[in-house]
């Protein structure tokens, strides 16, 4: 069999954008508009956003992930503050220290278990509040869905955001993938609220580019009193995108008619797939059923080094031998068949 196309399992930031965020993008490219977000399109977008959470926020767009992060963290922070974040986190690993740099902020990285953080690694953390030696814990980071492609459940959250704010910490959630969290629960829209509004999450990196966007990502605030430094800060950390209307017009087209949750679900439901049809493959135990849209099989290095050369994809824990299989907006079950049989023929081989 012909390989699925290439890299069509490294990540979801490999694929496209969807369609329809295209036509979005060439509608809004359509005259002039005032820059820097004093547009139409902007315009719609706060409002949608405002209709998806069920409250109004205060939504300011970003160019990318880590300038997201970067930004709710710059105005979560104060001075002489830290950020607790789990030690698989993106902004621990995957940033190049940029909320270190940009911000002249610590971060601490606690213990996680499937990228997830307890409420014990939190309080503990806590422990250095008061002393003057150490930076105070100010914000609590949490990701949803994790690096490791889990979730933390809404009554997690809920007890992470509540030891937080019990001490003073506000509580930031990176959602580069929260759509993917979010289809998971199944509870539509309503399960962001539960997740993120009712929980008391202060703000969110709300992820677009890894669902169906070309390049889109934005940070909400629920507590709006925060976002109040924030407007001239995204300038400050180089998020404020001039023809933001661009930005806007991508995010409309995967927020109405809740098709950002359909994109997600079809990612989450493909991951499946590709689990059922390659744990027979496996040895027991080498591959675990997905939450959202990665499993992380653990292979023989020489088995992977061949598989990936054909199709490829990306180490995860090379201290455990686990790889990352991705899947996307736009995984299709032929892509899948075609990956499980080199699969099966690299394996078998
Ligand atoms: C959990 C998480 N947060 C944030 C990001 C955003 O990164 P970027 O700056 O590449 O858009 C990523 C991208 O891989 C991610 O996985």
């Amino acid at each position: 069999m012909p390989p699925p196309p290439a890299c069509a399992f490294a990540s979801d930031n490999a694929a496209g954008a969807h369609p329809l965020v295209l036509e979005a993008l060439v509608d809004a490219n359509n005259g002039h508009a005032l820059a820097y977000g004093d547009d139409p399109w902007t315009r719609r977008c706060e409002s949608l956003f405002d209709e998806v959470f069920g409250t109004p926020v205060t939504t300011l767009l970003a160019v990318n992930g880590t300038g997201a992060n970067v930004l709710a963290l710059a105005a979560l922070l104060n001075q002489a503050e830290a950020v607790l974040c789990s030690d698989w986190s993106h902004i621990n690993v995957d940033e190049t220290g940029a909320p270190e740099r940009v911000l002249g902020a610590k971060l601490i990285p606690l213990p996680s278990t499937g990228g997830r953080i307890s409420v014990d690694a939190v309080i503990d953390a806590c422990g250095a509040l008061g002393n003057p030696h150490h930076a105070q814990p100010g914000v609590l980071s949490l990701t949803q869905s994790t690096e490791w492609g889990t979730c933390y459940s809404v009554d997690e959250i809920g007890a992470l955001v509540e030891v937080a704010h019990a001490r003073g910490l506000r509580v930031h959630l990176d959602g580069a993938r929260i759509a993917n969290a979010v289809a998971a629960l199944g509870r539509g829209v309503e399960g962001l609220r539960d997740m993120v509004v009712a929980t008391g999450v202060d703000a969110i990196s709300f992820g677009g580019t890894k669902n169906g966007l070309f390049g889109a990502e934005a940070v909400v605030f629920l507590e709006r009193d925060l976002a109040a430094r924030a407007v001239f800060l995204r300038k400050q950390v180089n998020q404020l995108a001039s023809k933001m209307r661009f930005i806007s017009a991508q995010f409309c087209a995967m927020l109405e008619d809740a098709r950002w949750l359909d994109w997600a679900g079809h990612a989450n439901e493909m991951a499946r797939t590709l689990h059922e049809a390659t744990a027979p493959l496996l040895p027991a135990g080498a591959i675990h059923p997905p939450e959202v849209n990665s499993v992380f099989p653990v292979l023989p290095a020489r088995a992977a080094e061949t598989l990936r050369e054909w199709c490829f994809f990306w180490d995860w824990d090379t201290s455990s031998g686990q790889y990352r299989w991705m899947t996307a907006w736009d995984t299709t079950p032929d892509d899948i068949a075609r990956f499980a049989a080199g699969v099966a023929h690299v394996l078998g081989s």
